[in-house]
């Protein structure tokens, strides 16, 4: 009984101190301290962006070292991997969204931000151009910022292939507006599908839902999106039940081809289950309001172009090169053979240049355009420039300890001197001895639907792949772990919670 009690009183006070230690956490981040202003006699290191690859870097970056800015269209840092789920509201945007703001006010020395977009980086002036996109303009919506050290973590845009079509009528899925408009659109189909006197095969149209592109992100959209049907449509709705489709269109052979062969087959399955059609082997040419045509083979081996009737069309068919990256390109001759985005080397310097760094999905490095490669690329640049800063300090301290060794007016003062440079040196060496940069690939997660994700995880002697329900539970516990903050993480967990117990809000706004 004594142990049981000690037991209990010790869990109580556990409880008792975690909790206290996440008020304390919550009021000194509701409260942050003074900062000292940013100091212009640093070198000004810009970091372009306020994604992954930028954000892991001024996570980790002593702003003291530098005169730091950051210039971003966007005010606030994306929790992309649950984007797909504010498409059908089972979370909520404004939960996988922390403003940068607050993030920078918790910095050692304050960070400039400017909410803006750079439309050209001058490498030989050393110069960026920046535009104020949005939809107030003060007197000054253009201007320029010089920099002495550049980061480009500007992402990557939609790739579209020129197909026509794609851009006026399909949808992406990378920012949150995306997420709200695809939102808008499903409700839209629906109630459209519904009026009255609609013919069959408008019904039919405005209720097929077709997703092009089976990477991560059409498989996650489509499996949202049957979910969405299935639990909360079907149910508030039921006219549409008999014709709502999703259909996934994908070039290759299957989807998701970067995982393993196992866990292709078991999403394309499930998927079969979940009514979701997969139509591998299917390449989009042309995109209009009402349908798209798709090039496939048939039995006889002939090409076949199909026109798809549709009424929402989600385009998810990877990445492109953003104007501003591929005009750097242009600027540099070491990066004319590049393609995909600003060659780096391995301390992830843009090729031909000395003071520009490239992270996340506008640099190729040789990984995948991954948010996890992008945040340990940031992480890794913020330790390559506390390093740098202090090599710096360390050279300065050196310089000093010498001038001071040559006037030492005797023996004992010379060699106490010396002992310090000896000291000095010994971390000056430890510091420069900073390795490349290194990816360590954790593995990859999807989810499918009806409560089933897929997961290639990097074990400790190798590789395991896992599909079902049991993985849904790990998917769900570790992007609830990697959300940015406290806050997003309770406020994603609130909105789990919510579209559990009440469904999920079909109202189209
Ligand atoms: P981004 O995060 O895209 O950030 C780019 C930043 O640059 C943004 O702040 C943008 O506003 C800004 N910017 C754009 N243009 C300019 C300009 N001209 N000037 C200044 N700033 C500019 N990866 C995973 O590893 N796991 C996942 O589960 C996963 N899920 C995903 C789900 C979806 C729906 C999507 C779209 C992607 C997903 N990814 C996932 C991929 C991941 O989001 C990207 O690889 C990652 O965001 C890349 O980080 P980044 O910093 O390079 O770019
Ligand atoms: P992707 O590049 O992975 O896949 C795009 C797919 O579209 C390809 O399979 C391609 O064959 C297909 N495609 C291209 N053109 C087509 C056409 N005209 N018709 C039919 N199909 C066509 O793109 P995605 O899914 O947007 O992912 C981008 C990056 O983000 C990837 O690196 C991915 O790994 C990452 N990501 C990771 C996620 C995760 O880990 N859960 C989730 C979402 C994205």
């Amino acid at each position: 009984a004594g142990v049981l009690r000690w037991t209990w009183r010790l869990t109580y006070m556990s409880a008792i101190g975690l909790l206290g230690w996440t008020a304390y956490g919550i009021y000194l981040n509701r409260n942050p301290v003074e900062q000292p202003e940013p100091d212009p006699s640093k070198k000004t290191l810009v970091v372009l962006g306020t994604g992954w690859g930028s954000v892991s870097l001024l996570k980790k970056l002593d702003t003291e070292n530098y005169n730091v800015v950051v210039i971003s269209p966007r005010n606030y840092f994306l929790f992309t991997p649950l984007l797909p789920s504010c498409t059908t509201g089972t979370i909520e945007h404004r939960s996988i969204m922390e403003p940068i703001r607050n993030f920078l006010r918790h910095k050692g020395a304050a960070v400039k931000f400017y909410e803006a977009e750079a439309t050209k980086i001058d490498y030989e002036k050393k110069v960026i151009y920046i535009n104020d996109d949005s939809e107030i303009k003060g007197a000054v919506s253009q201007t320029e910022v010089p920099f002495d050290m550049l980061v480009v973590g500007v992402g990557a845009e939609n790739a579209t292939f020129g197909i026509p079509g794609v851009k006026e009528h399909g949808c992406f899925l990378k920012e949150v507006n995306d997420a709200q408009r695809i939102r808008k659109r499903i409700m839209d189909c629906c109630e459209t599908a519904t009026f009255k006197d609609q013919s069959p095969e408008e019904v039919k149209r405005l209720l097929h839902m077709v997703v092009v592109g089976g990477g991560p992100t059409g498989v996650e959209f489509a499996g949202e999106l049957q979910d969405f049907f299935e639990n909360d449509l079907k149910k508030w709705i039921p006219e549409i039940a008999s014709n709502f489709r999703v259909t996934l269109v994908e070039a290759l052979p299957s989807v998701l081809p970067m995982f393993s062969k196992n866990l292709i087959d078991y999403t394309e399955q499930t998927f079969k289950e979940e009514t979701i059609e997969i139509r591998n082997k299917t390449m989009v040419k042309n995109v209009t309001e009402q349908y798209i045509e798709a090039e496939y083979t048939n039995a006889a081996g002939e090409k076949v172009l199909e026109r798809i009737p549709y009424g929402l069309l989600v385009w998810a068919t990877g990445n492109a090169v953003r104007p501003v990256v591929r005009d750097l390109m242009g600027q540099i001759p070491a990066q004319k053979d590049s393609r995909r985005g600003l060659a780096v080397n391995e301390y992830l310097v843009v090729k031909g240049t000395e003071n520009v760094w490239a992270v996340g999905d506008c640099a190729v490095a040789n990984y995948a355009p991954t948010a996890q490669v992008a945040a340990q690329e940031g992480a890794f640049l913020a330790r390559l420039f506390n390093q740098m800063a202090k090599t710096e300090e360390f050279e300065t301290e050196l310089a000093t300890l010498s001038e001071k060794q040559g006037t030492a007016p005797n023996k004992d003062s010379r060699d106490e001197v010396f002992a310090q440079i000896k000291d000095v040196q010994k971390r000056l060496r430890r510091v420069k001895q900073m390795g490349p940069f290194e990816y360590s690939h954790q593995g990859s997660l999807a989810y499918i639907g009806s409560e089933k994700a897929v997961a290639d995880i990097s074990w400790l002697t190798g590789n395991l792949a896992t599909g079902g329900q049991l993985t849904y539970f790990f998917w769900r516990s570790a992007y609830l772990s990697m959300c940015f903050s406290t806050r997003n993480r309770v406020l994603v967990f609130m909105d789990w919670m919510k579209s559990y117990i009440f469904g999920r809000d079909v109202s189209r706004e």
